[in-house]
């Protein structure tokens, strides 16, 4: 590690031992990190981020042995997918530790703990030697940060330091399962796709928010406005006719569309109107997709467009997380037309 990283990391430790805030590159997106056992620190988190005070935070440790020191059970599925996905995109919801002041659960019972899987992350924990708070660097209102200049952008002065790693690997957030129920379920899709973990601790339930309120309840964070841009966006099916038609209505009333589309499908019919609205195409692969899907919807607000159309990727395993946010950041077209 370059001595300039050390040196920032050194600095970082010390903000967080005085109660200020960090702002660290991990391999999902970039968080915004206070000491998780110092309740003013933690205020700060919720006031920079414009966070309501009912949405809880994920607690951050540099191996499974800390994270041992702050639960207030580790129960053995916890055991098993630490060991086959930690350091990684995996957060789990435990029973809460007493050290963890309650502002940082929302006064649940529980705590969301994860290891990310970032050397600079890594670095800091370890010096930090202790639980770090931290939900995505952005403000409320914004799609989760994938660069330091998104963090920039959202927080400014409202964050002490920013640990810049550069752009996230992962690209969208972790996987959260929770692990208090009789049967483990996902609460969000994330980073680790449903299939590996069953592969490690058997059937396990995703409870979509969208389906209805309970599950929306047991994590108030997942609505679907957090993962949002601010401009208005809608969802096509892939290759969609009716996008066609749409299209050029928009255009005759003059409205800018910023089109995010992805395969090859309607990518051979785009010079006809390229000149006049901004297309973005996103890879085919499903990683490569989910590590630029927020940037492209950052940059859609930054232009100011009127409206973001954002063809679905499809089902399946891998592709379901990056899905799960388009879906989130969008309403259906026909609310659009
Ligand atoms: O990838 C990530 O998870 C990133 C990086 C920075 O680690 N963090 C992140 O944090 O996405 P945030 O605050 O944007 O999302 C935290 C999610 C929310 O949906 C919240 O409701 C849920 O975790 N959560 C936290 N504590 C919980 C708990 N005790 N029970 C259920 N859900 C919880
Ligand atoms: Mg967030």
């Amino acid at each position: 590690m370059p001595s300039q990283q050390r040196a920032d990391i050194r600095k970082a430790v010390e903000v967080l031992r005085h109660g200020g805030l960090v702002a660290f590159a991990t391999e999902t997106v970039y968080g915004l990190g206070a000491d998780a056992t110092n309740s003013e620190a933690v205020a700060k988190v919720f006031a920079a981020k414009g966070r309501p005070a009912a949405n809880p935070l994920i607690v951050h440790v540099v191996d499974k042995a800390v994270a041992k020191r702050y639960v207030g059970a580790w129960p053995e599925s916890a055991e098993r997918l630490a060991r086959a996905f930690w350091p990684g995109p995996l957060t789990m919801v435990v029973p809460k530790g007493i050290q963890i002041v309650p502002a940082v659960t929302a006064g649940l019972a529980t705590m969301a703990i994860r290891c990310p899987d970032h050397p600079l992350a890594g670095e800091l924990l370890r010096e930090f030697d202790g639980p770090v708070a931290a939900p995505s660097a952005n403000r409320s209102t914004r799609v989760s940060p994938t660069t330091a200049d998104h963090v920039r952008q959202d927080l400014g002065k409202g964050v002490d330091l920013i640990l810049d790693g550069g752009p996230c690997r992962v690209g969208i957030e972790s996987t959260v399962i929770d692990l208090t129920s009789s049967k483990p379920s996902i609460l969000r899709l994330g980073g680790i796709a449903r299939g590996r973990l069953e592969e490690i601790v058997g059937p396990v339930e995703v409870q979509d928010p969208a389906a209805g309120t309970s599950s929306a309840a047991k994590s108030p964070g997942r609505q679907a406005i957090h993962y949002a841009p601010v401009t208005p966006a809608f969802r096509i099916a892939q290759g969609d006719e009716h996008l066609f038609s749409t299209f050029f209505r928009h255009r005759l009333g003059r409205k800018a569309i910023f089109l995010i589309i992805h395969g090859s499908e309607l990518a051979g019919q785009l010079p006809q109107w390229a000149d006049h609205d901004a297309i973005v195409e996103l890879p085919s692969d499903a990683a490569e997709y989910a590590r630029r899907l927020y940037a492209a919807l950052r940059e859609a607000d930054d232009r100011h467009v009127d409206m973001i159309w954002i063809e679905v990727p499809p089902a399946g395993g891998q592709w379901d997380a990056a899905r799960d946010r388009v879906h989130k950041a969008t309403r259906p077209a026909s609310e659009g037309s």
